[in-house]
């Protein structure tokens, strides 16, 4: 443990990890196909209110409660709650986060892997005027072969894993600093150009005028599970990177910054993806190739199309790079706590990360029909699941574990936000939050 305590040595550092972690492909892939299923409008103004009622105050929980304890997060969890006199079974709270990270991880790693295709496709021309038939084609040739992704998608494990067994992710950070306001202005670019073909209009009216009679518990189990996945809330991730926060600095203040900017790297790249699909008559509800399928042709539009594409992948995946290297460390700072070293805790994680990464790769040929659960196969299941159901029910328990667990003082100190904010806070989280979230969750399960 002591070998990483201390990794973020100033407050900006830790805002640049935090951001870092946020931003990726939850805001550019994940949100518009998620929304486009779940038929845009009513679903963004709930993610919105579920990222500002559930999802900040829960991530200030999970980044306290790692700070209190200073330890991997099922170590935290189970001292922090011996010492307030409660169980130490809390810390399975941190086995199940870990879990979340494993199976999120997974397919996060194929679908970056992805963007490494991409990129090369850009670099190489071959998106060069092409029609938006051959486009999708091409995805479709691409993800019917599984070395292809494969390679891919292991190049991608092997460079978040070197940067997570270094257990040094400053340098990254930095560079993830100079990169996010570039692919904002590339984003930025996109929409601006959106605004000027003919599908933006509709993609407005869609995305911004909510059709509340399209409301489901099944739209809001999703809203609330995009909303906390987004903003890396609930796996514990966040926590185990909380246990490096320097003192001294106000968390609330930290983590307020990521969230507009999460919610508006989403906004940005949603416009610029719908106009695509409203100008091309696509179907919204599309799914996971959306983003794959929409933005090569709205490059190929612009002058020098092929090289903001290729700048544009590149961007994103050092966003997803920072995001998936938050995702391994708590399994490895958990593994460590029980006693591995670093490199073979990172070595366990990759090989087994690697592998289940396979039948996500595999659910696109051959496994394509081979329904595991609910009628779904392997990929459908590790992208829903976990993001929906494990992120939600792990932040409810973390909610309840700072705000009722946590003895005041603690949880004030770690907090670090004066006592108004600290009342504020735990108003917040103990009636708003935790109520809602049991709501949606139980309601989801009748
Ligand atoms: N927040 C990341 C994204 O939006 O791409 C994904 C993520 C990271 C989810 C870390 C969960 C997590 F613990
Ligand atoms: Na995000």
């Amino acid at each position: 443990m002591n070998e990483t305590l201390e990794r973020w040595g100033s407050r900006r550092a830790f805002i640049l990890a935090v951001t870092g972690a946020a931003v990726g492909l939850g805001n550019i892939w994940r949100f518009p196909y998620v929304a486009g299923e779940n038929g845009g409008a009513a679903f963004l103004v709930l993610y919105i209110i579920f990222v500002v009622s559930l999802g900040l105050p829960v991530m200030m929980a999970e980044i306290l409660t790692g700070r209190a304890g200073r330890r991997s997060p099922s170590q935290s969890l189970a001292y922090l709650a011996r010492q307030a006199g409660h169980s130490s079974h809390w810390r399975w709270l941190g086995v199940f986060g870990g879990v979340t990270v494993f199976l999120i991880l997974s397919f996060y790693s194929v679908v970056s892997g992805w963007s490494i295709e991409y990129l090369v496709h850009a670099v190489n021309g071959s998106f060069e005027a092409a029609s938006p038939d051959r486009v999708s084609a091409e995805f479709e040739a691409f993800l019917a072969d599984p070395l292809r992704m494969t390679f891919n998608h292991t190049l991608f494990l092997f460079l978040t894993m070197s940067v997570v067994a270094a257990g040094v992710s400053n340098g990254l950070e930095k560079l993830n600093n100079l990169m996010m306001p570039l692919l904002y202005a590339l984003l930025l670019i996109l929409a601006f150009h959106a605004t000027t073909t003919g599908g933006f209009a509709e993609a407005a009216d869609w995305m911004f005028s909510p059709k509340w009679e399209a409301l489901s518990v099944g739209v809001m189990l999703n809203a609330m599970g995009h909303a906390f996945f987004t903003l890396a809330v609930g796996a514990c991730a966040l926590m185990a990177y909380g246990a490096y926060m320097p003192d001294h600095q106000s968390l609330p203040r930290a983590v307020g910054m990521v969230a507009v900017l999460d919610i508006t790297v989403a906004l940005l790249s949603g416009i610029a993806i719908f106009s695509v699909v409203f100008a091309q008559g696509m179907d919204p509800a599309e799914g996971p190739g959306l983003m794959f399928i929409t933005l090569p042709i709205a490059f190929a539009d612009l002058p020098f199309g092929s090289l903001w594409l290729g700048m544009f992948f590149l961007l994103l995946l050092l966003a997803t790079w920072t995001s998936s290297i938050n995702l391994a460390e708590p399994m490895v700072a958990g593994l460590q706590g029980i006693g591995f070293r670093r490199s073979r805790a990172t070595a366990l994680v990759t090989v087994s990360v690697w592998l289940a990464g396979l039948l996500s790769v595999l659910s696109f040929s051959t496994l394509a029909d081979v329904h595991w659960l609910a009628g779904r196969n392997f990929f459908e299941l590790v992208s829903t699941i976990p993001s929906d159901v494990f992120l939600p029910l792990g932040g409810l328990l973390i909610a309840i574990f700072a705000a009722w667990v946590l003895p005041r003082e603690v949880a004030l100190r770690a907090l670090d936000a004066g006592p108004n904010g600290f009342r504020l806070w735990r108003g917040v989280i103990r009636y708003i939050s935790i109520p809602l979230m049991l709501l949606v969750l139980v309601s989801s399960l009748i």
